[in-house]
């Protein structure tokens, strides 16, 4: 059984219509007021979209291939997240302040959610999107393993949910637009899950230049081995492992589950892919984004 707490936190609150977890709505005045600095660099996702693997990947960059340096704490503790809050624990906001710049943070909130100090500074955004129909397989079983998360329901339940935009962090569709839409407007270097799996040397080179660094070849291969999805399924310090059970039933579904593109033809009927696709055309109407659906 969760405990009062554990309960409390499975509440989603909404903000300008997304749903975010109660606990940083409770927080969204000291979140709004975050103030970036303009070296800053934030890591932005949906959820499920790879924030993990970008994350090990952005790390082992600024580590210079250090695979050591990367182990020196758990993925979700290295680059806060600036819309987390869970008390007493030092929220987001408050680790950003104590890190040392140049910082790197992360958050999944979309654009018009964002703390408006980051377009303000020029920051650098790397964003990554993935996929809607895998995302929402991704996040199903999340939802299913993660105990601080509502219970998605069934898969039929949860793909209606999910259209509607009625999960934590909001519509798929309205983030990756809304990102989309801004990429040339600001310093946002936009990558695909997809293409990362597709061509990952490719893809980190990309992360490498827009960070400014410069690795050469050796310590590229060195990268590219070290973030693959069985070297992170296996590392304690990217794979969830040490978060508790109460928290994260990795026993329902494994955070590293199976990181491949074109997971969601096991899971989606003929039927719902046709209304997917149907709904897809209608939310994205006009948006030039193009995804790969498969590999
Ligand atoms: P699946 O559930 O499809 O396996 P996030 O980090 O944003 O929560 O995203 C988690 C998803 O990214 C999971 O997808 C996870 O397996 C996948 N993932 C994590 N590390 C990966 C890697 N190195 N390569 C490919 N996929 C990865």
């Amino acid at each position: 059984a969760l405990s009062t707490e554990l309960k409390k936190q499975t509440q989603l609150r909404e903000v300008a219509g997304v749903l975010l977890q109660a606990t940083s709505v409770d927080n969204w005045s000291q979140i709004q007021s975050f103030e970036a600095k303009s070296d800053d660099l934030l890591i932005c996702t949906y959820p499920k979209s790879g924030t993990t693997w970008i994350q090990e990947i952005v790390d082992m960059i600024e580590q210079n291939g250090n695979v050591e340096k990367c182990q020196r704490a758990i993925i979700q503790h290295r680059h806060p997240f600036i819309e987390w809050a869970r008390p007493p624990q030092p929220s987001g906001v408050e680790k950003a302040k104590m890190m040392p710049s140049p910082r790197i943070l992360r958050t999944h909130l979309p654009t018009r959610l964002l703390p408006p100090s980051f377009w303000d500074n020029n920051c650098k955004f790397l964003y990554v999107a993935r996929n809607a129909k895998d995302c929402m397989v991704s996040y199903y079983h999340f939802q299913r393993m993660n105990q601080v998360l509502p219970d998605p329901g069934t898969w039929e339940e949860y793909f209606e949910a999910f259209i509607n935009g009625e999960v934590a962090w909001g519509s798929w569709f309205d983030h990756v637009k809304g990102w989309w839409e801004l990429k040339d407007r600001y310093q946002i270097l936009f990558l695909f899950y997809e293409d990362i799996k597709r061509d990952p040397k490719h893809e980190i080179q990309k992360v490498m230049q827009f960070m400014g660094k410069h690795l050469d070849e050796a310590v590229l291969d060195t990268i590219v081995l070290e973030t693959s999805f069985e070297k992170m399924k296996e590392n304690p310090m990217t794979n969830r492992s040490t978060v508790p059970k109460s928290i994260l039933d990795q026993s329902i579904s494994p955070f590293m589950r199976k990181g491949t593109v074109g997971d969601w033809k096991n899971h989606f009927t003929v039927a719902q892919n046709e209304r997917f696709d149907e709904i897809y055309r209608k939310k994205m109407e006009g948006s030039s984004i193009n995804f790969c659906l498969d590999l």
